[in-house]
């Protein structure tokens, strides 16, 4: 790891919990493990720090953030009027890589969802992270730690690659368990709606709240499920099984292009885990294409073939 570019600390430093709390307790930035993707993390109660965050992503100031807390019961903090289906999937689903879509507190300032009168709340399934939050004593706000538009984060060096030294603390906790981002459910009204799918399989949030959940994946739902994204430099060529994969190979080869089929397509939660370190791996080595094949879209199948169709749209 390149000390020099970024400012790193293992998880399992002493100190490292303190520091981190420190960090964010005036008004700094500070890379955090969770379970899906690395978040970069600022402290609710901060408009410096969450100015700063969108500003070193170069995100657009309209797209919100996820609150992240520590305990089931924050969840009444920052989130009112909460339907029987957001309770339920709490209780079911947290901590874990799930985001409920809720009517906010004032206690979630405008600048940290865009003016939005919703906020995503997540309580992810990371020891550390939790320890710092509740140390806090507030939530922390975290999009993925990653330049805008970019792939997401799985290890710390990602975020040192991405972000360099604009990020004060960068805390390495090693790998992401699950390596994509969390499930988003609107759960602000009474039909409960689908905008991200994730690390959380939708049939199983359908078999604990016993009812369909509709499907809204347009930009108007989630300001930042643009169609271009999640995009590696190398060109993003999906492929419907592995022997058509090994066709594409062939002819991006025999134009003189380097390419590269991802690796585990048929072990669906290792082909999440190391998804964005295959497509990031793939840029270092400077290759031309990379060729994906689209898994089914069951379980995390559905989540793997949304990132993978928005990494091959240009
Ligand atoms: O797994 C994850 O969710 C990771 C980790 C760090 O927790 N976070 C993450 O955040 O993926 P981000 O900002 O990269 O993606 C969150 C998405 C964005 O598309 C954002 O627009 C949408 O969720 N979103 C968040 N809050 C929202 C809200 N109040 N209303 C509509 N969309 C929202
Ligand atoms: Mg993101």
């Amino acid at each position: 790891m390149d000390q020099a570019r970024c400012n790193i600390l293992v998880s399992t430093d002493p100190s490292a919990v303190v520091t981190a709390i420190e960090v964010l307790s005036n008004d700094g930035i500070v890379a955090l493990p969770t379970e899906t993707v690395y978040g970069l993390g600022a402290s609710i109660a901060s408009p410096r720090a969450i100015g700063r965050v969108y500003s070193v992503k170069g995100r657009p100031p309209g797209h919100p953030l996820i609150v992240h807390i520590a305990d089931p019961d924050d969840l009444e903090r920052y989130g009112r009027d909460l339907t029987p289906q957001a309770l339920q999937c709490a209780q079911h689903f947290w901590p874990g890589p799930l985001t409920l879509l809720v009517r906010r507190t004032d206690r979630v300032p405008d600048v940290a969802v865009g003016g939005s009168s919703v906020v995503g709340i997540r309580l992810p399934a990371n020891d550390f992270t939790r320890a710092v939050i509740r140390g806090l004593g507030d939530a922390v706000v975290a999009p993925s730690a990653n330049l805008f538009g970019h792939v997401s984060p799985t290890t710390a060096m990602h975020v040192c690659d991405d972000l360099g030294r604009s990020v004060d603390l960068i805390i390495d906790d090693g790998p992401c368990l699950i390596g994509v981002e969390s499930t988003i459910i609107d759960c602000s009204q009474d039909r409960p709606l689908l905008l991200r799918s994730g690390g959380i399989d939708v049939e199983d949030i359908e078999s604990v709240l016993r009812t369909a959940v509709a499907t809204d994946l347009g930009p108007s739902r989630a300001p930042g499920m643009l169609t271009v994204h999640y995009q590696p430099h190398a060109q993003v060529i999906l492929a419907r099984d592995i022997h058509d994969a090994a066709e594409i190979d062939q002819e991006v080869r025999s134009s003189g292009r380097s390419s590269v089929i991802m690796r585990h397509h048929d072990r669906l939660p290792l082909y999440a885990s190391t998804l964005y370190a295959q497509m990031r791996q793939a840029d270092r080595d400077h290759c031309d294409v990379i060729i994906a094949v689209l898994p089914g879209e069951r379980g995390l199948g559905r989540a793997i073939s949304d990132r993978l169709s928005r990494a091959a749209a240009r």
